[in-house]
């Protein structure tokens, strides 16, 4: 399991500290979360801030769009040489367009789903993407409840992907931490997003790390 630690419930007052920290634990991505206020009933950071993470990171960054105006978004952190971007297909007019240009940018495309989205809303872009993330809560918060139906759309994900594309990752975020984790894996879960659960894990950031390495 890839562990993907989102900065969305790191300090902001010591964010560089945070991001170092997260990544001397043995994180495998820097999961960033991007709100516009529109998509999402909540606001966060644009590339000024992101550039910053950028320089103290020494993992990939993740940068998670919840965004309307995904293009515009793409132009504004492709410079930031993220390993993913991913966005909503539930706002994207011409995802495969989109998705071809995150390509030509050097970038590896991923498509986010919200909670009610059918995985196969994405089964004509598996074999042009390289993960699928399932948000396992509604956008925009940290520390919410994960809803268990995405453990069977997990599934009915997975079937896609061996049929399409058996490369292609899943991620989920939201809610994820040691009690779900055995499921998520069995399920066929390759790459986690934990907030809450890392950053405010009383025994430290690399045990929240490695439990949740299963
Ligand atoms: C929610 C974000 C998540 C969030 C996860 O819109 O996409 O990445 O920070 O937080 P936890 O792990 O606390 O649910
Ligand atoms: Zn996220």
């Amino acid at each position: 399991m890839l562990v993907a630690p989102s900065i969305l419930s790191a300090d902001f007052g010591n964010l560089a500290r945070d991001v170092e920290a997260i990544c001397e634990a043995g994180c495998d991505l820097v999961h960033v979360d991007v709100m516009d206020g529109h998509f999402v009933p909540n606001l966060t950071i644009g590339p000024v801030v992101v550039s910053a993470v950028a320089k103290v990171a020494t993992k990939p960054l993740d940068i998670h769009l919840m965004v309307e105006n995904n293009n515009f978004f793409v132009d504004l952190f492709a410079p930031l040489k993220p390993e993913f971007i991913s966005f909503h297909i539930e706002e994207e007019k011409h995802p495969h367009r989109l998705v071809q240009k995150i390509r030509s940018l050097g970038i590896r495309p991923a498509i986010t789903l919200n909670p009610h989205t059918p995985p196969e809303s994405v089964e004509f872009l598996l074999k042009e993407i390289e993960m699928v993330l399932l948000m396992s809560v509604n956008p925009g918060f940290g520390g919410q409840k994960f809803i268990p139906s995405v453990l069977e759309k997990v599934k009915r994900l997975k079937a896609l992907i061996e049929k399409h594309n058996p490369t292609c990752l899943i991620e989920v975020d939201g809610g994820v931490g040691a009690k779900n984790i055995a499921s998520l894996k069995e399920a066929g879960v390759n790459v986690v997003v934990a907030g809450s659960y890392v950053f405010g894990n009383k025994e430290g950031y690399k045990h929240a790390i490695e439990s949740l390495k299963v």
